[in-house]
């Protein structure tokens, strides 16, 4: 096996991960996938190895000497058991320990689009914390922070269709917040400069489509000439 075409990706089962290491696959890469137990068939581009807290003994011989680990574990909401500090900041930690173990030089993450020192909210904070973990690590990185990245199947167009389906849409706030949708096909080309471009070095990057959009404008080209009651409500709002 090539070893610099050879690659782990965490949170293969997400929306990122299976369009990546799908693309990844297919383009001359071995992928490994780490899932959480009881997930191991929701793939079937790569060899699957189960893992809950990325600190386990045998995971280590199992993607020893891989050139790059891609780290897609991430969530923006959070929960009494499973809080940003949890997941998207201690389990980074064990990641850049596991690849320390396993000699893997080289650690891509996604980060927000936006994310700086003086964030406020609890997930930008939680993506900066993990920046912060994986810059100082002493592994050859390339952080991007993306925007919201759209394909099949993405959660937003997931929770616009279900919405749809019921006949209104929500908006929260005002919805004149703008952001920069990128296709996850693109995306995946960025993966494959990152892991194999010098250039990308140590790099932390935008992630963003070529276009700015309000969301009230992305979620009106959304419905299209549908005919679907759309409603402001509250940022705190949990059903939309
Ligand atoms: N999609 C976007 O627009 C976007 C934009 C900016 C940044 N990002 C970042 O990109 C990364 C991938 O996003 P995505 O859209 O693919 O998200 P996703 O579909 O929600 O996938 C997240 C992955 O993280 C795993 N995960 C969550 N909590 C975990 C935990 N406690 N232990 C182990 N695994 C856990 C999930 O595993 P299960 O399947 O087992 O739940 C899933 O595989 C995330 O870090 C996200 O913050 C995404």
């Amino acid at each position: 096996m090539n070893q610099s075409r050879s690659v782990v990706i965490t949170g293969a089962n997400g929306f990122v991960g299976k369009n990546v290491g799908k693309f990844l696959s297919k383009n001359g890469f071995h992928v490994i996938g780490l899932v959480r137990k009881g997930n191991e068939k929701s793939i079937n581009f790569a060899r699957v190895i189960s893992s809950d807290t990325l600190s386990e003994n045998n995971l280590v011989s199992k993607i020893k000497g891989s050139s790059a680990l891609l780290h897609f574990i991430g969530q923006g909401r959070q929960t009494i058991d499973s809080d940003y500090e949890k997941v998207n900041v201690s389990l980074t930690k064990n990641v850049i320990k596991l690849c320390k173990k396993a000699r893997i030089k080289k650690i891509i993450y996604i980060s927000g689009l936006g994310v700086d020192k003086s964030s406020t909210l609890g997930y930008f904070i939680s993506k900066y914390k993990a920046e912060q973990e994986i810059i100082h690590s002493g592994l050859d990185y390339t952080i991007l922070r993306a925007s919201y990245i759209i394909g099949k199947d993405d959660p937003l167009s997931k929770n616009l269709q279900r919405q749809i389906k019921k006949g209104k849409v929500m908006i929260p706030g005002s919805g004149n917040y703008r952001f920069q949708p990128i296709f996850v096909g693109d995306v995946a080309k960025v993966m494959i400069k990152s892991i194999m471009e010098n250039s990308f070095s140590n790099k932390i990057l935008d992630l963003a489509g070529p276009q700015t959009v309000s969301y009230n404008t992305f979620v009106r080209q959304f419905i299209g000439v549908k005919k679907i009651e759309i409603k402001k409500i509250d940022f705190k709002h949990n059903d939309w």
